[in-house]
């Protein structure tokens, strides 16, 4: 089983002075677990904050985006060396936010996945299906689609470095998080998808799930042997109910 992985991904929230107070509080709360790793992912300018904070503590440190590139004419980017040297140690790739938002496609995020891999960022690829996308019953081409594309060129041993996060669009920010039951079947899904194409072994590949948790239904999706944890949103704001959601991870972990 792989370790669970709790990510906090701020979003656009938080200045610097306000990062500081956030991570000391997440710092003075949490009591690490030896099977638990606890992630923060704020914006690119706090991450050296939050770097020199996090230094002497085991909470590690994730970027919300990185550019395929390593250097170069490209205006607003940074790079995966950069991401390296300030202390991160993976990145989240691939958000239904970038996709959505912001244009990337599958194509770009592989890019992204191997030029994170290659400079040694453990990515934390998102997928994850829209609503209508669900409700026409695609979920799973869809995901699949995403996996094929975004995960091509890779081999079966970079699969130990990259955790899935299933984040299905119609639960992000909507208070209507996935059940335990939706998760689990997708997950399972997305291992046997993964398991089939490169002969690994399922059980190690890490999926986690975001999408509305809280620390009122973490416990339930944690009891699910497929949620290898979680990526949480509007809940990692708070040092307490974060680090309450990483606590509950421990009991099933
Ligand atoms: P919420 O937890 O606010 O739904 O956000 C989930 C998410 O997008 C994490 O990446």
């Amino acid at each position: 089983m792989p370790n669970t992985l709790i990510v906090g991904n701020w979003k656009m929230h938080n200045t610097i002075s306000q990062a500081e107070t956030l991570i000391r509080d997440i710092i003075a709360l949490y009591q690490p677990h030896p099977t638990v790793e606890l992630m923060v992912a704020p914006p690119y300018i706090t991450l050296q904050t939050a770097a020199n904070l996090l230094k002497t503590t085991s909470i590690t440190l994730a970027a919300q985006n990185v550019c395929a590139k390593d250097e170069g004419a490209f205006t607003g980017e940074v790079s995966p060396p950069m991401l390296k040297e300030l202390g991160c140690q993976s990145v989240i790739i691939g958000h239904s936010e970038r996709r959505h938002l912001f244009g990337e496609t599958d194509e770009s995020i592989n890019e992204k996945i191997r030029a994170a891999l290659h400079h040694g960022l453990q990515p934390i690829f998102c997928v994850g299906e829209r609503l209508e996308e669900r409700e026409a019953d695609q979920t799973h081409s869809v995901i699949q689609h995403q996996l094929q594309t975004g995960l091509a060129r890779l081999e079966g041993k970079d699969l130990d470095n990259i955790t899935i996060a299933y984040e299905p669009v119609w639960a992000i920010g909507t208070g209507k998080a996935a059940t335990v039951e939706q998760a689990t079947e997708v997950h399972a899904a997305i291992r046997a998808m993964l398991a089939t194409h490169w002969d690994i072994d399922p059980g190690q590949i890490r999926i986690i799930y975001g999408g509305s948790v809280t620390a009122d239904n973490a416990q339930a999706l944690f009891q699910s042997p497929h949620i290898n944890g979680a990526l949480i949103g509007k809940a990692c704001l708070n040092s307490e109910s974060f680090v309450k959601i990483a606590q509950i991870a421990t009991l099933d972990s």
